[in-house]
């Protein structure tokens, strides 16, 4: 049977419609974040209620010269849920290029980076770089657009600095041109992750627009998320460094945000077990060597301020071999358990 045009899966309209989820909490998002969320770390997220991840960015140059590094980046699964592939650029082929190779590749929509602050991207014009360039943006999106069947979205920043506040400005531009949903990040690429979040500038920009808008910056807790919701008006939460070592945020705001107390912290044995599976998922996602020392931090944020936390990250800095990380990692949650027990 031919599917027509409305019955086509459309990972958009499924995220932001919480009728057909018989949810309450609105989407809860985990933040693309280079060198954090690879695909088990996404994978995580999912388990603990995340309606939708975005990878790392991967750099749309390197993407289409097929670099071992992005096709890494760039490998999602859909079976755990939806998932985004965030591509970084500024010349539109190129870009349009890398969206089309990622979604041959598995990707269910395709988000672009305009708020990365950092210089070696910003001095190719790229990332937050773009704010400087609405012409650009807008060539940017009509070629990525027209060069893919997914819904594309983009990730902004308020603007460029104090005297460049263009995120309403760029965000009808993207409308206009066909965008799905914009997320926006309350701060100035100036602020780079200084100050706080201007979770009001945000309202600003859903107020703006029609599509979808998704709020983002200095969402640490269940309280926190609600308070955005309330100032800002968001469609959508999109958390980061919130969710270092502790995946299970999402499913503590997800039932705060339903009218439950949201402060179910996982057991002892909960923990150990998702740092256990997290350390195996990553040695079999990038081999023993560079998955031991890329699990090294997780592993040191999984442990932050924990009993004998600070001995235990000593060692397994050292460890050259995913058995004894493994072994050290077993080793401190049985200490963890037997403190309990004293
Ligand atoms: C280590 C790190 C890497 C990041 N990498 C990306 C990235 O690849 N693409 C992107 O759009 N934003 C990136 N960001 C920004 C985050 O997505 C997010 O906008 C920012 O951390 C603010 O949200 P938070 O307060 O919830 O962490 C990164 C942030 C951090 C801390």
């Amino acid at each position: 049977m031919l599917l027509t045009r409305s019955q086509t899966f459309d990972p958009i309209v499924t995220l932001f419609s919480q009728k057909k989820k018989g949810r309450l909490s609105i989407p809860l998002i985990l933040a693309p974040m280079a060198g954090v969320t690879d695909l088990p770390f996404r994978q995580l997220a999912h388990r603990y209620g995340a309606d939708l991840t975005v990878s790392e960015m991967v750099a749309s140059q390197a993407m289409i010269r097929q670099t071992p590094k992005s096709l890494k980046i760039a490998t999602s699964s859909r079976e755990e849920g939806l998932e985004a592939v965030q591509i970084a650029g500024s010349d539109p082929e190129v870009m349009a290029e890398a969206a089309r190779m990622n979604v041959a590749l598995g990707a269910q929509i395709i988000d672009i980076n305009m708020g990365c602050p950092v210089k070696k991207i910003v001095k190719n014009g790229a990332g937050s770089a773009l704010l400087r360039d609405e012409k650009r943006i807008g060539e940017i999106l009509l070629a990525v657009i027209a060069a893919v069947p997914v819904p594309v979205t983009i990730k902004i920043r308020l603007g460029w600095d104090e005297t460049l506040l263009n995120a309403v400005s760029v965000a009808r531009l993207a409308e206009s041109l066909g965008v799905r949903c914009v997320t926006v990040h309350g701060r100035t690429r100036a602020q780079m992750y200084r100050g706080k979040a201007d979770w009001e500038a945000i309202g600003r920009v859903k107020a703006a627009v029609s599509i979808p808008v998704i709020g983002n910056g200095d969402v640490t807790t269940p309280q926190e998320a609600r308070e955005m919701q309330e100032v800002a008006g968001v469609d959508g939460i999109m958390i980061g460094r919130g969710s270092y070592g502790r995946p299970w945020i999402f499913r503590q705001v997800a039932a705060y945000l339903s009218g439950e107390t949201g402060d179910d912290q996982p057991s002892l044995q909960e923990r150990e077990q998702v740092v256990v599976d997290h350390f195996q998922a990553m040695i079999r996602f990038y081999g023993e060597t560079i998955g031991n020392r890329m699990a090294r931090k997780h592993l040191a944020w999984y442990t932050k301020g924990m009993v004998g936390g600070a001995q235990f990250r000593k060692e397994v800095n050292q460890s050259a071999d995913s058995e004894r990380s493994l072994a050290l990692t077993l080793a401190f949650f049985k200490d963890q358990q037997q403190r309990r027990a004293a």
